[in-house]
């Protein structure tokens, strides 16, 4: 890694301060969070520990920080399950609403707290009936039903970790996490509906098992779609008998705060995933945390919605943990935006009356691909704070989500965070930060980071790599079975300080600018340049809807930049608008940012999670000779792009 400069970056300078009426109504709207976390960060976060969470025994000791392994609340008690089901229960709001759900095909299920601690009892008892024991682990793989979360808390009430699996993976995929983990138990389902069919799992688990998992006991079968899996004798067990049978007696049992809560595999710069460890107690505290305060929660009125998938971390934190320890009441989609039709997001958040939504700027960039009709259709005027989450936002897309979803009055909240942060990291406070379009702007009370250069001196303003420089409450604790490779990937390349893997910038005011990945920045002719940026340079051409920029190789200037763009709805692809493009990026950015390159292709590939395929793109530009040029939709690139998209598990 060379020292990260930036040059090509001109500061997006409009900002947007919360109106006075949101500021007024705010959990928190000035900086005392800051300051008294600033003052006393352990003192804070037991503080949190405190106020949000129910503990069965309190802690003496805040942190235990032996690096790079901490420890917190350790002599602490608490059940996950209790915080997040038994305590509103007891306190009357057994019949609040915890999950508005809605499946694909329109059905739809409303479940209250109190039922959904009585199917957590009783699939608790489940597993218990299975064998199943405090400290083992079982994989979960399973489309976005209500059997999910159950699955999790149940878990949780018995001190079993588990292992979710998003249901895009392959059978590979379930055996390399099955294996690792010494997974007993898979819970999972026949199939999910998707684009108006079933896509099936079940199959993909008995596959995987063909394969070997050898840990692997028993497979419990929620129906779905009815599409009648094969099941086996003794092996195979399905949901609702099982649950027919069980009892509904089944108290939570205190843990320690530093039992293991989850696994959750996440791909690194090796081929092996690796399982991040989650634990009780301050992954709890920082989730409740930033869920309440990020997205300015009003457990008695707000109707929040998480539009992501469970099998990631994101729907971990703020579809289950999050949501349920506040006592909120979340919406839940099984199925894909586009079904059955372009509106559908729209549709739900209208007819629930969403107050806060969560989702991604790949997402957002397919709106604005699809129009503001869309949209248009739909009253959104409920909405008081939209989130976003997964990679940087470009101020373009920021400034779609402001006006044609937030009506310009609603705050926008970019959290950068990871899998290994447990929780959300660098974001606006929605009733306290004045927020610029693309950046993520500050760490959260509580969360200390640093821009470093390659020696690890600390950057003030300019380029930098992200370290986070003290432990908090919902880190990783390692990497399940491999503690070397925990110290070498997160500890070894700077002294003392957690490295994240991502660029990021510093402005003038302070201000955070997530650049990417590391690895995603291109370094051409010895000039280091963001793909963000410049395919934040692309959108930002009134005729490109979409971008993906990889660095290609380039035998003169080391990376060059291909820019794949996809046309907004009426502009017909031409060699001059293709020119157009490239210098547009060249008067924005300076003409070293000025892609060599520019595709217009119809589509972009994008794994199951929504990222764009940037190995294959890379693969693609590499392959094919590109020219310092405009190339229009060649079949050529078109085919190799799909034939990639199609066989590449790239995720
Ligand atoms: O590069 C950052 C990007 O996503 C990475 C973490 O990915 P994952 O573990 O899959 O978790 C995604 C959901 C939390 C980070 O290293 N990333 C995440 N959020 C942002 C982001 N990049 C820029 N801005 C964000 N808000």
């Amino acid at each position: 890694m060379s020292e990260p400069t930036i040059e090509v970056y001109e500061n997006e300078d409009r900002t947007f301060a919360p109106s006075a009426e949101f500021t007024a109504q705010a959990n928190t709207n000035d900086r005392s969070l800051y300051e008294e976390a600033e003052a006393d960060y352990e003192a804070f976060w037991a503080r949190q520990a405190r106020e949000l969470l129910t503990w069965d025994q309190d802690f003496t000791e805040i942190l235990d920080w032996q690096l790079p392994f901490a420890k917190w609340f350790a002599d602490g008690k608490l059940n996950v399950s209790a915080n997040c089901l038994d305590r509103h229960v007891d306190a009357g709001l057994g019949d609040k609403v915890a999950y508005y759900w809605e499946g694909e095909p329109g059905d739809k299920i409303t479940l209250t707290y109190a039922q959904l601690l009585t199917e957590v009892k009783k699939f608790a008892n489940v597993m218990k009936g299975l064998g199943l024991e405090k400290g083992d682990r079982v994989a979960i793989y399973m489309p976005m039903i209500l059997e999910l979360p159950i699955a999790m808390l149940a878990c949780t009430r018995i001190g079993v970790a588990h292992s979710v699996i998003f249901g895009g993976f392959s059978a590979d995929a379930i055996v390399d996490r099955c294996v690792d983990a010494d997974a007993k138990l898979i819970i999972t389902a026949d199939a999910g509906y998707r684009r108006g069919a079933p896509a099936l799992l079940k199959p993909t688990v008995d596959a995987a098992l063909e394969i070997g998992a050898p840990s692997v006991e028993n497979v419990i079968v929620a129906n779905r779609c009815d599409t009648d899996p094969a099941m086996t004798e003794g092996r195979d067990h399905w949901w609702h008998e099982l649950m027919a049978a069980a009892s509904d007696d089944c108290p939570a049992e205190p843990m320690d705060a530093e039992q293991l809560l989850y696994l959750l595999y996440t791909s690194g710069t090796t081929a092996k995933p690796k399982g991040i460890m989650h634990t009780t107690g301050g992954y709890l505290t920082q989730v409740a945390f930033t869920h309440k305060y990020v997205f300015d929660l009003k457990p008695e009125t707000d109707i929040y919605w998480c539009a992501a998938d469970i099998g990631w971390v994101t729907g971990h934190s703020y579809i289950v943990y999050g949501p349920l320890a506040n006592g909120c009441t979340s919406v839940m989609y099984e199925g894909t935006p586009d079904t059955p039709g372009k509106d559908r997001l729209w549709d739900i958040a209208e007819r629930y009356g969403v107050t806060q939504l969560y989702t991604a700027p790949t997402a957002i960039r397919m709106f604005m691909k699809w129009g503001t009709q869309e949209v248009e259709k739909h009253d959104l005027s409920k909405l008081r704070v939209l989130g976003t989450v997964g990679e940087p936002i470009n101020p373009e897309a920021w400034m779609w989500y402001h006006e044609h979803i937030g009506g310009e009055n609603t705050p926008i909240v970019d959290t950068w965070w990871q899998t290994e942060t447990g929780a959300n990291m660098i974001t606006p406070l929605p009733g306290v930060t004045t927020t610029k379009p693309g950046s993520a702007t500050h760490p959260i009370p509580g969360v200390f980071m640093e821009l470093v250069d390659d020696a690890g001196n600390t950057v003030e303003t300019g380029g930098g790599y992200l370290t986070i420089s003290r432990p908090w409450p919902s880190m990783l604790r390692g990497i399940w079975g491999n503690e070397e490779r925990y110290r070498e990937t997160y500890w070894s390349t700077y002294e003392g300080k957690y490295f994240a893997g991502d660029g990021a910038k510093l402005d003038d005011d302070g201000y955070l600018w997530l650049l990417g990945r590391v690895d995603d920045v291109m370094n051409v002719s010895g000039h280091r340049i963001s793909t963000t940026e410049v395919e934040s340079a692309l959108v930002d051409h009134p005729a490109v809807a979409e971008a993906a920029v990889v660095g290609g190789t380039d035998d003169i200037t080391g990376q060059a930049i291909i820019g794949y763009v996809i046309l907004r709805g009426t502009h017909e692809a031409s060699v001059a608008l293709g020119d157009e493009i490239r210098e547009h990026v060249g008067v924005k950015l300076g003409k070293i940012a000025r892609p060599k390159t520019v595709i217009i292709v119809p589509d972009l590939p994008k794994t199951r999670s929504g990222k764009i395929m940037r190995r294959l793109l890379r693969d693609v530009a590499d392959g094919n000779k590109l020219g310092d040029t405009t190339t229009l939709a060649d079949p050529a690139v078109v085919a190799a792009i799909a034939d990639g998209a199609a066989s590449s598990d790239e995720d």
